[in-house]
């Protein structure tokens, strides 16, 4: 179906780094004579055995980006990849331990170089761009609580939530409330990463423990079926990732993933890219692929995307505008 590639599309759930292209990162380690040939296969692809593997891969790759002016064009490049997909509103996940190690200083110096190059992708490409600042689970709590002040400083227009990525069998969810409460005091909304590499009682305490309205990934709530139909009651929003989990081994293929169960159960699902270069992935591949597997039309995506603007965490200004984008093209 080739009106897939078109449609107008909203991504809730993209880490920035994790959108880096591989020749890119190659690029800039060749530029500053940085040795992380080990993390490339021969074919230039990303080179990692499982997710524990593609975390160190992640973090090699991130040694690269050594300044804001590595933020500004990998941010550019990041936007252009996703319009080129149709996506027209995107939120993705800013980590201040890559961007200064957690100095609000430097924070405000790689935020803004990520700002700027966000306003060039809107005039060039004609995509927004909104950041949720993320801790690193498996740095631990107390680097958590450096980044929650970096959000709480920076909290507004474009810095608009708060969520969390990472190992997710390092340490406990509820190890992380006094970052949760920090930023949630200084009004941001609230994701994180829960039920990818571990089980409902995870996605249970990242709505419970830690108050997220949206829950990163969450599709391993589909083995807890009371579970699932409480997620569909509170209107919890699961941020999917088809791709990533495929591409990591949670699923065996598209047509297994939970996110065609969950639809038909009534769960406000939301469909994402994750990584993609590293998963070998677009909005555009997503799209098509779910449509493959589940016979999904023109009129479930579209859905799906109005469930994902409704659940963003941009101002209502901002919404209004990117919904006439998505009627214009729906009808
Ligand atoms: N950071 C980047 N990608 C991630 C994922 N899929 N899960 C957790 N943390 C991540
Ligand atoms: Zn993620």
């Amino acid at each position: 179906m080739n009106n897939l590639n078109q449609m107008p599309k909203v991504e809730l759930h993209l880490h920035l780094e994790g959108g880096a292209p591989p020749a890119f990162i190659k690029g800039l380690a060749r530029e500053k004579s940085i040795d992380i040939a080990g993390i490339f296969n021969e074919d230039g692809s990303y080179r990692f055995a499982d997710f524990w593997d593609f975390l160190k891969v992640y973090e090699a790759a991130c040694t690269t980006l050594t300044g804001p002016q590595e933020f500004y064009r990998l941010t550019l490049a990041v936007l252009e990849e996703s319009a080129a997909s149709g996506v027209v509103y995107s939120e993705t996940f800013l980590s201040p331990d890559f961007c200064g190690g957690g100095d609000l200083g430097a924070w405000r110096e790689y935020l803004h170089a990520i700002e700027e190059a966000a306003a060039k992708a809107e005039a060039d490409f004609g995509i927004t761009l909104r950041g949720i600042v993320t801790p690193i689970r498996h740095f631990g709590p107390e680097k958590a609580r450096v980044v929650a002040r970096c959000a709480a400083e920076t909290a507004g227009r474009f810095i608009t939530g708060f969520g969390i990525g990472g190992d997710e069998k390092s340490g406990a969810l509820k190890d992380f409330s006094w970052s949760f409460d920090m930023a949630r005091e200084a009004g941001l909304r609230i994701t994180a990463h829960a039920g990818e590499w571990k089980g409902p009682d995870e996605v249970r305490a990242a709505i419970n423990d830690l108050g997220a309205e949206r829950v990163g990934h969450g599709v391993r709530a589909i083995e807890d079926m009371a579970l699932v139909e409480e997620i569909a009651e509170r209107g919890i929003v699961l941020e999917l990732c088809p791709g990533s989990n495929v591409a990591l081994g949670i699923y065996p293929s598209f047509r297994a993933h939970p996110i065609g169960e969950m639809y038909d159960r009534g769960v406000k699902v939301t469909i994402n890219t994750d990584d993609p270069p590293f998963f070998h992935t677009t909005m555009a591949r997503e799209y098509e692929m779910l449509h493959q597997a589940f016979d999904w039309d023109e009129g479930v995506f579209a859905k799906i995307a109005r469930t994902a603007l409704d659940a963003a965490f941009c101002d209502a200004d901002t919404k209004t505008r990117i919904l006439k984008t998505l009627e214009q093209a729906h009808g």
